[in-house]
């Protein structure tokens, strides 16, 4: 700037032909070689790089297949722009005094109605491919596993309705297609699984579906996509697709232990010890407990092998009794750790919780301590 002199320039004389666009021929043309040239290298860049984890699902191939026709679409208009800019700007930029204002124009008709025409029929073009695939990937399929996902903070459940089975981990059997019905407790979550490509929101008071076929037997992970609250990283859990007869036989022991754990032996609801940490209620059932309701997601607790750092450490309740324990658990705001905000833990294990559990619970985790 200051190399300029703020004197020359408007000499108010006749307009003489611009020097900054005099020699320049065919510049559009050159331009549009340039363009060319970088889009071939910007696609051939695009589809290179590896975007997506492995595919564990039927309509994934689909699904890239879209994504890599938006990116073989988007490139070339991206480094298009960036050219003709780029260009503009190094070619025809002002040298230094040079403080003569650029020249008078006022549109250009047929320009513009190419770069609004081309781009609205590419747009168009791709939102019908896009619909079509996702009307393709979400059609009813026979013989569908229902499965129910749940979302709170911070953890998901699932529930088998036909199967009559609750777990929390979430196991799929290859080759079946899948519908989920996907609920939250609380706030806004996402259930995502990278591998399965397709995703959707959990949102309070409705029911939103997926459906897919898992086809890769592995270990996943269901990810929350949404940020849900503190714990929202900690929001992960696996998911295992296995073969169909081990599918059947996992959700065979699953109903097996659902039953035989459920009446579970003396009924000893507290032995009057209110406070105290229960008679009947066994530290086992407690880590069952602690497991079912993701303790782990927010809180450490090694042997639980938990490592969640949303809430306080679990691990340090060597001299806590019973009575605050359980107090914590179902009043979370009456005593609230130093360094922790105050309303992060649900407030609503006292209706989630039987009282037995409850015992089981504290005992558990008065137990854990090293
Ligand atoms: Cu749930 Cu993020």
């Amino acid at each position: 700037m200051s190399e300029r002199d703020p004197a020359a320039g408007s000499t108010g004389g006749p307009p003489e032909e611009d020097p900054r666009i005099a020699g320049e021929r065919h510049p559009v043309a050159k331009m549009i070689g340039i363009g060319i040239v970088a889009s071939l290298v910007g696609i051939a860049i695009a589809l290179i790089i590896p975007w997506f984890p492995v595919s564990a699902a039927k309509s994934a191939d689909k699904i890239d297949t879209v994504y890599d026709v938006l990116l073989i679409c988007s490139v070339p208009i991206f480094v298009l722009v960036m050219t003709v800019a780029i260009y503009s700007v190094w070619r025809f930029r002002a040298r230094p005094g040079d403080m003569r204002d650029g020249a008078p124009i006022h549109g250009n008709t047929r320009l513009e109605i190419i770069w609004v025409t081309i781009p609205f029929l590419m747009v168009t073009a791709l939102a019908i491919y896009g619909w079509v695939t996702l009307d393709d990937l979400e059609a009813k399929q026979p013989n569908e596993l229902i499965v129910n996902v749940t979302g709170r903070q911070f953890t998901w459940s699932f529930e088998y309705p036909a199967q009559k089975v609750e777990a929390n981990e979430l196991v799929l059997p290859k080759d079946r297609p899948v519908e989920f019905r996907i609920h939250t407790k609380d706030v806004i979550h996402s259930f995502w699984v990278p591998e399965f490509r397709l995703k959707s929101d959990a949102v309070p008071g409705l029911t939103t579906k997926i459906r897919l076929t898992p086809d890769r037997v592995g270990n996943y992970e269901v990810v929350c996509a949404e940020l849900c609250g503190l714990g929202h990283s900690t929001m992960r859990q696996f998911v295992r697709v296995l073969p169909a007869d081990d599918f059947d036989r996992w959700a065979q022991r699953q109903t097996e232990e659902g039953q035989g754990g459920a009446p579970s032996g003396e009924s000893g609801e507290g032995g009057g010890a209110q406070g105290g940490a229960g008679g009947g209620a066994t530290a086992a059932q407690g880590e069952q407990i602690f497991t079912a309701q993701g303790c782990g997601s927010c809180h450490t607790l090694a042997a639980a092998n938990a490592s969640g750092t949303v809430g306080p450490d679990l691990g340090k309740l060597k001299n806590a009794n019973a009575g605050f324990v359980r107090q914590s658990i179902v009043d979370p705001s009456a005593e609230v750790e130093q360094g922790f905000p105050d309303g992060v833990m649900p407030s609503d294990f006292r209706s989630k919780l039987s009282p037995e559990e409850l015992n089981a619970l504290v005992k558990y985790l008065l137990e854990s301590q090293e």
